[in-house]
């Protein structure tokens, strides 16, 4: 239940997975703000590597450790947006930059959801100077080609993409009726 006499605000993300750049901007937003509801898209036109709820799970341990963990709500939308915030009673949504080329797709989006709801404004954070070439495609990528991505993401992370990557190999490498076979 949302408190009215506390600042909220939404910083929503595909989180797939939660990078130290994710992390560093929700540590920083919470000098700012008293709660942060990390909104976990599940959107349809990305095919995540991780479910919702393994996304959720990392968010979750990510900060399990941490003493102001119980400012952070995690949670998970469908549909735009501006629908999602109006239905929690927050009208503030947190968004990080990193460098220039950020700057055009989330000059779009913060404009189209203004067009669809003027009560909802975004506020931007840079990213920490460490973590300005991090994003999860290229924590993917990079883990995908074998590299190690230590102290880019928390160390949760580094496990489940591990996790990830060979449950992925076990099901390309297993012969076809392999599973039936097994079960039997
Ligand atoms: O971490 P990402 O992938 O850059 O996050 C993008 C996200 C999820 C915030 C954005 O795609 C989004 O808000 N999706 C929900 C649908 C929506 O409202 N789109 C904007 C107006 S069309």
């Amino acid at each position: 239940m949302k408190d009215n006499n506390e600042s909220y605000c939404i910083y929503p993300g595909s989180f797939d997975p939660i990078t130290n750049g994710h992390i560093n901007l929700i540590e920083r937003g919470l000098h700012i703000f008293d709660k942060i509801i990390v909104a976990i898209a599940n959107n349809l036109s990305k095919a995540p590597m991780f479910t919702v709820e393994e996304r959720r799970e990392m968010i979750r341990l990510a900060f399990a450790n941490n003493p102001e963990s119980h400012r952070i709500i995690i949670d998970s939308f469908d549909g735009l947006l501006v629908d999602y915030c109006r239905g929690k009673g927050v009208h503030v949504v947190l968004r990080g930059l990193r460098a220039t080329s950020d700057f055009e797709y989330e000059f779009q989006m913060t404009f189209m959801n203004r067009k669809l709801d003027r009560t909802i404004d975004t506020i931007f954070m840079m990213t920490g100077m460490q973590w300005f070439f991090v994003n999860s495609s290229v924590i993917k990528q990079a883990a995908m080609s074998g590299a190690c991505v230590s102290g880019l993401v928390p160390d949760i992370v580094c496990e489940r993409l591990q996790e990830k990557l060979r449950s992925l190999k076990g099901k390309k490498t297993k012969p076809k009726g392999a599973e039936n076979k097994a079960d039997s």
